[in-house]
């Protein structure tokens, strides 16, 4: 559909045939945004109009609209038009020239520099760590040791699935702290888990079967990768052993069900990987928080039961920094070798950096750093749960998100907007959030602590 925005461009917006039309118009604002096509300060349709144009409800576009202005992308305010973002345009955007007439109307200014996004004041998003507390100092005199005794062939890319310095490194600290059964010739480092899920996808293509909810990137990954994606349900005990009919592989959060926070109840592990044994299919265990439990001793890997079919993926976006883009996988026998293959594709990891990675564990500064990071998120999680006494939350005492229930995940998003606090609605979560419970993903790691209580405070502006 070709709209004649009211301000001065047409925009040809995509909704596909699909369901998810929500989801779609949202990235087509993203998109058109990004590339410039709609700009700073133009002034979006009234969400009446959008949804006429479009042939979607009001409510549909409205919570488009509520979506992008919690991300930054929009600006609204009750009473006035909903507009583009005076920061809302990436660097790399392209330049969009103006029709002639509104261009006459800026003669004889000087050209505006380019507008580079504007984070949020406040940040309660998920998948961020508090990263102001990277250890820089370790982190530097890691690299400095790990450079000055590393040989030339460190330099080569050849060691496709990662630094054999790493790969030990890992195997010795999963067993120790996850009970991961991990032998180093078993473990491939990749950029981050998302780039060992794709791996995994293409490598067994197929039916993947993931948790519903769970992180909507990487159900975007899978299907990029060129798997079907099936539905497990899920509750306070995690995922349910139910695998849909044909299913070749389910992906799991074990220790804290991603993001309902729930940790996989002892017979559920057990039913998986007795599927798994049964099937001849795969358990993918995504332990992107293992380490951050606070009020016992986390469970051990699921791996630990049957590392021939289950696959362990650990990542340091969580524990260090998602920058990094540091995530590996341990990998069953028969899989090593294919997976390897795919990843030859791709390309290796940088090394210099699984160098630093390595001495970090070895040194026992990353053991130090976790146990740092676990009393500060105990602390976060604690100062919000206080926060929302007497409202409907869900998740054990664990890594770094909460879920809290909302009557309205679109007018949340509204007010936290005028607050401009960046919040995660639970909807984006769901396989389809039709008839679901609304809610709120609160990522209480992601703002600096200095800025801690005042988040909080925006958050009770908002909730109230
Ligand atoms: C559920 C879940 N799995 C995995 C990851 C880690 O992804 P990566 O290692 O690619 O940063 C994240 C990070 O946000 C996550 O939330």
């Amino acid at each position: 559909v070709t709209i004649d925005w009211a301000s001065s461009v047409d925009l040809l917006v995509d909704l596909g045939t699909g369901t998810g039309r929500r989801a779609a118009l949202e990235r087509a604002l993203r998109a058109a945004i990004r590339d410039g096509r709609l700009r700073p300060d133009d002034r979006l349709p009234s969400t009446r109009a959008l949804a006429h144009d479009l042939g979607l409800a009001r409510g549909t576009v409205a919570e488009a609209y509520a979506q992008l202005a919690a991300e930054g992308y929009l600006r609204t305010r009750p009473g006035a038009p909903t507009r583009v973002a005076a920061w809302a345009r990436s660097p790399g955007a392209r330049a969009h020239p103006r029709p002639r007439e509104a261009a006459s109307t800026t003669a004889g200014r000087r050209p505006r520099p380019p507008e580079r996004p504007r984070p949020p004041r406040h940040d309660l998003r998920v998948g961020l760590p508090d990263v102001g507390a990277f250890p820089r100092g370790a982190w530097l005199g890691a690299l400095r040791r790990a450079l000055a005794s590393a040989p030339d062939a460190a330099l080569n890319a050849r060691d496709v699935g990662g630094r054999p310095e790493l790969r030990t490194a890992l195997a010795a600290y999963l067993g120790r702290t996850r009970g991961v059964l991990a032998d180093p010739e078993r473990i491939v480092i990749c950029s981050g888990f998302t780039q060992g899920l794709a791996l995994l996808c293409r490598t067994l293509g197929g039916t993947l079967a993931m948790e519903d909810p769970c992180l909507a990137e990487l159900r975007e990954v899978a299907r990029d990768a060129g798997v079907r994606v099936a539905r497990l349900e899920v509750d306070e005990s995690g995922a349910r052993p139910e695998l849909p009919a044909g299913a070749t592989a389910a992906l799991l959060t074990p220790a804290h069900q991603f993001p309902l926070g729930g940790t996989l109840a002892p017979e559920r592990r057990a039913a998986f990987v007795a599927w798994a044994r049964a099937s001849g299919g795969v358990v993918i265990e995504d332990d992107y928080d293992g380490e951050f439990r606070y009020d016992r001793q986390p469970a051990g890997a699921l791996q630990g039961l049957d590392p021939e079919h289950v696959v362990y993926g650990g990542t340091a976006s969580k524990t260090l920094a998602p920058g990094l883009r540091l995530g590996w996988l341990v990998l069953p026998d028969r899989l090593l070798g294919p997976v390897l293959d795919a990843k030859h594709v791709t390309g290796g990891t940088q090394t210099l950096d699984q160098l630093a990675l390595a001495e970090l564990l070895r040194s026992g500064a990353y053991d130090r750093q976790v146990r740092r990071m676990r009393q500060r998120y105990r602390r976060r999680r604690d100062l919000l749960l206080e926060l929302l006494a007497g409202r409907r939350t869900h998740g054990i005492a664990a890594g770094q998100q909460l879920v809290v229930e909302v009557d309205s995940e679109a007018r949340t998003l509204q007010r936290a907007a005028e607050r401009d606090l960046a919040l995660e609605p639970l909807g984006r979560f769901w396989h389809a959030p039709e008839g679901r419970p609304q809610g709120l993903v609160l990522g209480y790691a992601a703002p600096p602590e200095h800025d801690y209580r005042a988040t909080l405070a925006a958050l009770a502006d908002v909730l109230s």
